[in-house]
């Protein structure tokens, strides 16, 4: 192998306002060394990961770190293989998990990466239910919401990568499952192959109080609320709380394009939590990492007996990368988007 190889990557420029798209973006061409140092590894990405947190990352306000620096390359995680190495740990060909941006090649440390075990599942499962979102699924809705065979357990972006997976850990704990998307396909995907046993689409009310209204009717009330969207449905599901309910504040996709910077008001439905001496936190899946092990005993049979859907929308093109990020707020997805690009 030639010392040097072109790797294309990538570099996230310019602070978007609104929407991202093509125009925060810079394509580099990199000559990237693949002299390796001890212990390094050279990466072939495979597939690449869009998450809806990278466009928190992009507001000019810190969030539970600094914002994305500009000029660098697009942090992302990514599943790649081993193209050489200088590591005992690391063979040719081996699939590993990484968190090594949108670029096409990387070097990076063994203890950077994670091998993956590709007779347990398909490799691009290290980016949805065996990775970042199913841990933020499984920790947030068990240690968090601790949903129980009676409760209702209402979930927001219910199709999407995370709250298709707790629908499903919830239904697995014997709870009732109410879920929240914007579309009718995905509405008849979660009742008929994930089982969610009430499924509403949230576009179907003019606002809130609308569908504030249609909870009640439904006498729906939630134990636990699994929030992965925030707005409307979020507006209308605080006055519909029982006694003691958890609220899992996992994400709020609804406001990412242009309100994160935004001067925050305080909310106005505290007196809910008070009625119902409910509690609310936000989680983060970074602070799970080290527990995978623990969700992997529970959560890797059921995928090998085939008792979670997990669904993947894999998309080709590594020159679209900006423009599959920005799909993820026109929701046509469902389950866990990535770009394949070898
Ligand atoms: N706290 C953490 O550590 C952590 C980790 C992973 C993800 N998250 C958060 O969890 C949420 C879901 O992530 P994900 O990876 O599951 O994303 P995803 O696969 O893109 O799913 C998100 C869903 O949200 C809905 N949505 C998108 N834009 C919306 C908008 N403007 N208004 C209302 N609904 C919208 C879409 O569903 P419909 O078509 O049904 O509207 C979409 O399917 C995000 O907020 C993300 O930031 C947090």
């Amino acid at each position: 192998m030639s010392e040097f190889i072109d790797n294309l990557q990538w570099v996230y420029n310019k602070r978007p306002t609104k929407n991202v798209s093509t125009e925060h973006y810079l394509l580099n061409k990199q000559a990237l060394s693949t002299t390796l140092a001890n212990n390094e590894v050279l990466l072939e990405q495979h597939y690449i990961s869009v998450d809806p947190y990278m466009r928190i990352q992009q507001a000019a306000s810190s969030s539970w770190e600094e914002p994305h620096p500009l000029n660098t390359v697009q942090q992302a995680g990514v599943v790649a293989k081993v193209l050489k190495s200088n590591s005992a740990e690391f063979s040719i060909g081996d699939w590993v998990s990484a968190y090594a941006g949108w670029q096409q090649y990387c070097v990076v440390h063994h203890h950077e990466i994670e091998k993956l075990n590709t007779e347990l599942a398909s490799p691009t499962t290290a980016l949805g239910v065996l990775g970042m979102p199913g841990r933020t699924a499984w920790f947030g809705l068990m240690e968090v919401g601790k949903p129980k065979p009676s409760d209702t357990v209402f979930v927001s972006g219910a199709a999407g990568a995370v709250g298709s997976l707790v629908v499903q850990f919830a239904k697995k704990a014997g709870a009732k499952v109410v879920a929240f998307t914007g579309n009718a396909q995905k509405c008849q995907w979660l009742k008929q192959s994930l089982k969610a046993d009430v499924v509403i689409n949230y576009r179907d009310f003019e606002d809130y109080q609308a569908l504030d209204k249609y909870l009640q009717q439904q006498q729906l009330s939630a134990d636990v609320y699994f929030d992965n969207v925030g707005g409307l449905i979020t507006d209308a599901v605080m006055s519909n709380l029982n006694l003691r309910a958890r609220i899992i504040i996992c994400g709020q996709m609804s406001q990412y394009n242009g309100q994160l910077d935004q001067v925050s008001q305080g909310p106005r439905f505290l007196q809910h939590m008070l009625y119902q001496r409910a509690t609310i936190q936000g989680i983060l899946a970074r602070d799970y990492s080290h527990r995978m092990a623990e969700m992997m005993t529970v959560v890797a049979p059921w995928l090998a007996a085939g008792e979670i859907i997990y669904d993947e929308t894999i998309v080709e093109g590594f020159a679209q990368l900006p423009e599959h990020l920005a799909s993820l707020f026109t929701r046509k997805s469902h389950g866990k988007l990535m770009v394949k690009v070898k």
